[in-house]
């Protein structure tokens, strides 16, 4: 039994304008975390917002929980949808200190209880000696661990996150990652996050939704999602890849190529002759013998490996040459005739 359910939604903001989102279907378990990952402009605040209510879908059904919350143009209002939001700017109240902030949501609930409450969410995040001070005392990080505690404070069915990484700089935002899903995973809530950043969605989620121009392109793990890129956009937008053309061979795993024959990591039920495969940069490994070869053409330090540009011998001038991940401690000079191999694992045939 899915815990949230889009069904066939879309929105279109006016009429005869192309659909912000269209035909989005989607399934979450309870306690799973899900994030809608996507270029700027793709649909991600807008699904957000319809599934909290603050956006009506102009096609589709919306399910949190056992309840309908939108079907037919009938709409239940946000505040009862049992959901908690954290937007992209923390969105706290400055003239409220970090108890009353947290509190803010449980105006119905008993004055002890909600103290309680507030104290339990604190806690949880990590900041229960900070309940006097106000928002503008706090770092960014903790600010954003106030606004989640006053998301989660009510008990809400779903925890939904518009881009809460964004404001942060490179190192704060990896910390801040781990501590979010911690703090999801020990309150037992269902999330979906919003990112435009493959990195984040990969360290968060359970599963990745990617979208593109309103639409879906694929649902997957992290992993999946990585080895298994169903067409050409997810390829390039979940990580580097080489994108290249071929023709199936007869035993079907195996693809036949500007550089030679690929490996599939399995043979292929796809009876198709003219297939596109990718192949991540990773994938392709220096050897002294290797099935591969080619001068390199330019090498970039990327920090933790080299990238490689290799212009393979056997292909045509008019060619792209590969780009190959090389370890940061094999040494690699421009000219130089390397050989390679590549990993079946790292190949995939995209759309
Ligand atoms: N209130 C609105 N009125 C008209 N168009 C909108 C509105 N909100 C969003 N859009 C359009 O819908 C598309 C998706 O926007 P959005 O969901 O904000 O994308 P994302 O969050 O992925 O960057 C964009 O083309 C955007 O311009
Ligand atoms: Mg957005």
């Amino acid at each position: 039994m899915s815990f949230l359910q889009l069904q066939q939604v879309g929105k279109t903001f006016e009429k005869g304008q192309k659909a912000a989102v269209h035909d989005m279907s989607l399934q979450l378990e309870k306690g799973e975390i899900l994030t809608l990952l996507g270029p700027s402009g793709c649909g991600k605040t807008t699904t957000l917002r319809m599934i909290a209510g603050f956006e009506q879908p102009t096609e589709g059904t919306v399910k949190i929980g056992d309840q309908v919350v939108f079907a037919n143009g009938k709409s239940i209002p946000p505040e009862k949808r049992g959901i908690g939001m954290v937007f992209q700017d923390y969105a706290l109240f400055p003239h409220l200190n970090i108890e009353k902030n947290v509190m803010f949501g449980l105006n119905k609930w008993r004055v002890r209880e909600r103290k309680k409450r507030a104290k339990e969410v604190l806690e949880l995040v990590g900041l229960e000696d900070y309940a006097a001070r106000f928002p503008n005392e706090l770092s960014g990080g903790q600010q954003q661990r106030v606004a989640l505690a006053r998301a989660l404070a009510p008990r809400p069915h779903v925890v939904l996150m518009d881009e809460p990484f964004s404001n942060l700089d490179a190192g704060l935002r990896e910390k801040m990652r781990f501590e979010v899903t911690n703090i999801l995973r020990k309150a037992e809530t269902t999330g979906i996050i919003v990112t435009h950043d493959q990195k984040d969605a990969f360290a968060v989620s359970d599963r990745v939704v990617v979208m593109n121009e309103g639409e879906v392109q694929q649902i997957a793990a992290p992993k999946e999602m990585y080895r298994c890129p169903k067409n050409c956009f997810v390829a390039q937008f979940v990580g580097k890849t080489n994108l290249l053309d071929g023709e199936m061979c007869p035993d079907l795993k195996h693809v036949n190529t500007h550089i030679g024959k690929v490996s599939l990591p399995e043979q292929t039920s796809e009876i198709i002759e003219d297939v596109k495969v990718s192949i991540r940069p990773e994938g392709c490994r220096l050897a002294e013998q290797g099935m591969y070869s080619g001068h390199v053409e330019y090498v970039t330090y990327g920090g933790e490996f080299q990238e490689l540009s290799v212009r393979l011998n056997n292909s045509g001038a008019e060619a792209e040459p590969m780009i190959i991940y090389a370890p940061i401690e094999q040494d690699v000079e421009v000219g130089a005739v390397v050989s390679f191999d590549i990993t079946p694992e790292l190949v995939a045939l995209v759309d």
